[in-house]
């Protein structure tokens, strides 16, 4: 579904003289249907501005990212028009970001029936669907109707997390999306990705921990390596901090 072909990304920063940071280089790997990649490597190696090249909050340096719609047509990504990009947006592509951004005054339960009424839902079926989701996620009732800006981290990430699966999006790039969840809710999100992958789902993913990306990818591609890896094949640098400071530095 999703193929991505010698990918790069840097920031030139103006106001610092055009000083060059760089992000990520010579990325290729593909993520078929019903399938999560995960991307591994230490802090600063590109992982999040690689799932925003993907998303299209950042515009790649070079590369290609083919995704293939529901209506069969092929479109790169990395130079698509921006009016293509929120059209994909709103029907077939979903992100969830490692901080989180929550609307100001507007209640859970409405956060969540937003994305499926602006798609032409009916209101009934939509908070249905809501309150199911809410209460798999453990998101209690009484928090239905408050503000999210109100809501716990850990509430937040489980609300972010529905808000971008509730559409059942086939593309989901998932940002360290249980990175504040305790072992009991990260479950129940888990059970919800998988739920999704099963139905046929494409997802790219970054893992804080090693327990979440072997319960949730099938195949794991290492930026530093440039290459796939087993997922279960541990990484010296995930072991020894030094050994990665030494690799990011290479
Ligand atoms: N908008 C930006 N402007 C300038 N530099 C940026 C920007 N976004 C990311 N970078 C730089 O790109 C590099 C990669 O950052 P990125 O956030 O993608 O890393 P990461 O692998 O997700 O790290 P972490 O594991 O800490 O989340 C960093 O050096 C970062 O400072
Ligand atoms: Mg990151």
């Amino acid at each position: 579904m999703l193929s991505v072909r010698n990918l790069a990304k840097h920031f030139i920063i103006h106001s610092r003289g055009s000083v060059v940071i760089p992000g990520f280089a010579g990325v290729s790997f593909d993520v078929p249907a019903g399938s999560l990649i995960a991307i591994t490597g230490p802090s600063g190696t590109g992982k999040s501005s690689l799932l925003k090249c993907v998303y299209r909050t950042y515009i790649p340096s070079a590369g290609e990212i083919i995704y293939t719609a529901k209506d069969g047509s092929r479109v790169n990504l990395a130079a698509a028009e921006d009016w293509d990009i929120l059209s994909l947006r709103r029907g077939e592509i979903s992100c969830v970001s490692q901080f989180l951004r929550v609307m100001p005054r507007v209640s859970a339960l409405q956060t969540l029936i937003e994305p499926l009424t602006s798609r032409g839902a009916g209101r009934e079926e939509a908070l249905d669907r809501a309150a199911c989701l809410l209460s798999r996620a453990g998101i209690g009732e009484a928090l239905w109707d408050m503000y999210p800006a109100t809501f716990s981290g850990g509430e937040k990430q489980r609300l972010n997390i529905l808000h971008a699966i509730i559409t059942k999006p086939r593309l989901l790039l998932l940002d360290e999306p249980t990175a504040s969840l305790d072992k009991g809710f990260k479950d129940r999100i888990m059970e919800m990705i998988l739920d999704l992958k099963t139905e046929g789902t494409a997802m790219i993913g970054v893992f804080h921990d090693r327990d979440t990306l072997l319960a949730l990818s099938d195949l794991r591609y290492d930026l530093v390596r440039g290459a796939y890896c087993d997922p279960a094949d541990q990484d010296p640098a995930d072991r020894n901090p030094k050994e990665a400071e030494k690799k990011a530095n290479r």
